[in-house]
């Protein structure tokens, strides 16, 4: 078997003297869907950020298909094949959706392959972002400044951008966040569409998103993991039932 997409190993990140992330150990195979949820505080970001690179763990490891990546910076672990959505003031809004998209992908590209200066470059680079634009469901927008966007379709670019750059770990951050029922069931076809073969983890509040779209799910509270399973199974806890109250998964 393929070592997994990735792997956290007694994982500890401490503030001060807070100890926010408090040895999580965490497995999240290749092609998986996987979701992370807990309570407000819980430390979702803070996990999320030292995957990705951003914090620095205070003790433990993350390693990315096998290959420690602990203090690497995010850039160069999202060369190593890992994108996480962008915070929506990172989408230019007085730049059109196609070049948005384009800035997406020779941001990732870094213009570090000569591929996109041979003379069908710039072509290549026109269709693999229409490829994109229409893989958001943002062709009939292509020309239209990502300003005047509707929310939801604001938010789908910052997906496009997200896996412009062909990355296989996709990480997205409440990207359901401040959206309708019906926005909500929108993004989720797109987000299943677009990580297909890949693998997806994801921290979003909705617990409908989370049901819908996860293969497995784990449960952070005060920095530790008290379940890691199916959303079967998670549904059925007891010990996550207690850490909601009884409430929020009840209503799912
Ligand atoms: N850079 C930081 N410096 C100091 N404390 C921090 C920092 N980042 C997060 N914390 C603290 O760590 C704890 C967990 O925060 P975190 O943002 O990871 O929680 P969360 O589970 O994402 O919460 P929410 O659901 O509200 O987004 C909080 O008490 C927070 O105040
Ligand atoms: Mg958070």
């Amino acid at each position: 078997m393929s070592a997994p997409a990735i792997e956290l190993r007694n994982l500890e990140k401490s503030f001060g003297l807070a100890k926010i992330i408090q040895g999580v150990n965490l497995s999240i195979e290749k092609g998986e869907r996987h979701a992370i949820i807990g309570p407000n505080g819980a430390g979702k970001s803070t996990l999320f950020n030292l995957i990705t690179g951003k914090y620095t763990p205070t003790a433990g490891q993350v390693l990315m298909h096998g290959e420690d990546v602990s203090g690497m910076k995010p850039f160069q672990i999202n060369r190593k094949g890992l994108s996480r959505s962008f915070q929506i003031t990172n989408i230019f809004h007085n730049m059109t959706v196609f070049e948005n998209v384009r800035c997406g992908l020779l941001w990732s590209m870094g213009y570090k392959y000569s591929f996109w200066h041979m003379i069908n470059g710039q072509k290549a680079l026109t269709e693999k972002a229409d490829e994109i634009i229409e893989q958001i469901n943002l062709t009939s927008r292509r020309n239209m400044v990502a300003g005047a966007l509707a929310y939801a379709e604001q938010r789908a670019l910052e997906i496009g951008i997200t896996i412009a750059g062909g990355a296989d770990i996709i990480m997205l951050d409440e990207p359901c966040a401040g959206m309708s029922h019906s926005e909500t069931e929108l993004i989720v076809d797109l987000i299943r569409k677009v990580t297909e073969g890949k693998t997806l983890i994801i921290v979003e509040h909705d617990m409908g998103v989370i049901f819908d779209l996860a293969d497995k799910i784990s449960v952070l509270v005060y920095g530790e993991i008290i379940e890691s399973d199916t959303p079967e199974a998670v549904r059925a806890s007891v010990a996550v039932k207690e850490a909601y109250l009884g409430t929020t998964l009840e209503d799912a």
